[in-house]
């Protein structure tokens, strides 16, 4: 049977880290509020001019290279974010832009929090069916630029981070690999969790910026009660559906919001919590990158090891929700790319960028040519 292993797993991370301490100096808030509430001690926070697509791409050359691949083996960009470069072209198509990919297609997806696992769970048809057979799965966000970094907008702004996470997903014919998703939506809760304006519905205007409108708005008490309700039952259904229990897990990689979201989710589960993955102290909530970035670090950490089965579960705007049963299969050891290969790549990194600059200015000139 052909299923969808991961091969090669990347993250990053902007450099500027940004604690509780250093909110304190924006907003009226405490260190003591944040972890007590949160679990949150520190976020990272890209600099000014930085979109999703650039720290996806310094995620995917990790991804791919762990895959021991290059660019040209890539099928397909599959791309999770909330807040993507801009409303569009899609973040998808500015990594390719970024990076020689070639003319492959790149497809956004905007589940917000649940993005990754709505990606995993379409990348992974997509290679079932044979139409792919590998696929880079990415989840970035850069949600710092989308926050009210002042009292009005403290609820939501101590919560997040930016961040990148890749995968590659290859066809394989071996036992393991994805063996279930379970996906879920509930636009009854869309309010819960939104931007209120900006969109066709409230285009911007000085009134939603002066309003604050353009701004992520949450009722934090009523998304943490759906939370904890939809991590466990999504988590029980993809197992489910391999035909499979709790009693088999190895681990859990949930997504990263609230380590009381993810304490009471482990309980509800009967599992120690130990099984259930956290790293939310280090990053916050990195929204669709949460989930990819939590299992490169499982991974790096050894918590993960071929055979072990685990789940990757989220929820989010929308509301969305849902899980990935995967058992972690690597058909072959990663293989680093030569020192050739790596020259090579960089080269048509370069080609790319340049690529993508003629472009640009040959439709420059058209344009300039159908004006005269
Ligand atoms: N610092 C200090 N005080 C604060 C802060 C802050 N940063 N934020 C809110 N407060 C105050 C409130 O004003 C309120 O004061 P009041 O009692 O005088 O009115 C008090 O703290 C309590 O506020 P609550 O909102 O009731 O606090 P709660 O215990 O519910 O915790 C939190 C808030 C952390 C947001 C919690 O509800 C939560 O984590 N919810 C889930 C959020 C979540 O997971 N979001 C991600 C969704 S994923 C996606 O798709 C984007």
């Amino acid at each position: 049977m052909r299923r969808s292993t991961i091969i090669g797993t990347g993250f990053y991370v902007p450099p500027d880290v940004w604690t509780n301490d250093d909110m304190t100096k924006l907003m009226d808030t405490s260190d003591e509020w944040i972890q007590e509430r949160t679990g949150i001690k520190q976020r990272h926070i890209a600099e000014d001019g930085i979109g999703c697509a650039d720290l996806a791409k310094f995620a995917a050359e990790q991804a791919i290279a762990d895959a021991g691949m290059t660019n040209q083996d890539i099928d397909m960009i599959i791309f999770a974010t909330l807040n993507p470069d801009v409303f569009f072209p899609g973040s998808a198509c500015i990594l390719q832009s970024k990076m020689p990919f070639g003319t492959i297609p790149a497809l956004d997806i905007r589940q917000q929090c649940t993005g990754f696992i709505y990606a995993v769970a379409i990348a992974d048809r997509f290679i079932r069916t044979g139409w792919c057979d590998n696929i880079l799965v990415i989840g970035a966000e850069v949600h710092s630029t989308g926050l009210d970094f002042t009292t009005r907008g403290r609820d939501v702004a101590v919560l997040f981070g930016d961040g990148a996470g890749a995968l590659v997903l290859q066809a394989n014919g071996a036992d393991g690999g994805v063996l279930s998703s379970f996906l879920g939506a509930d636009g009854s809760g869309g309010d819960l969790l939104c931007i209120p304006a900006g969109g066709s519905r409230e285009p911007a205007s000085h009134r939603t910026v002066a309003e604050g409108l353009h701004y992520l708005t949450m009722r934090g008490r009523e998304v943490f009660r759906f939370a904890v309700r939809a991590m466990p039952s999504a988590t029980r259904q993809v197992l489910e559906q391999a035909g499979l229990t709790t009693a088999d897990l190895k681990l859990v990689i949930p997504h990263q919001a609230n380590q009381r979201i993810i304490e009471s989710s482990a309980k509800a589960l009967g599992l120690p919590p130990e099984t259930v993955f956290s790293n939310l102290e280090w990053y916050g909530n990195t929204s669709a990158a949460s989930i990819p970035i939590a299992l490169c670090e499982a991974v790096e950490q050894g918590r993960i090891q071929q055979d072990d089965l685990i789940v990757c579960v989220g929820f989010g705007a929308g509301l969305t929700w849902g899980a990935t049963a995967i058992r972690w299969s690597v058909p072959l050891p990663a293989v680093m790319p030569s020192r050739w290969k790596k020259i090579w790549q960089k080269l048509r990194y370069r080609y790319a960028a340049l690529r993508s600059l003629v472009l640009r200015f040959l439709r420059w000139l058209f344009a300039l040519r159908i004006k005269e």
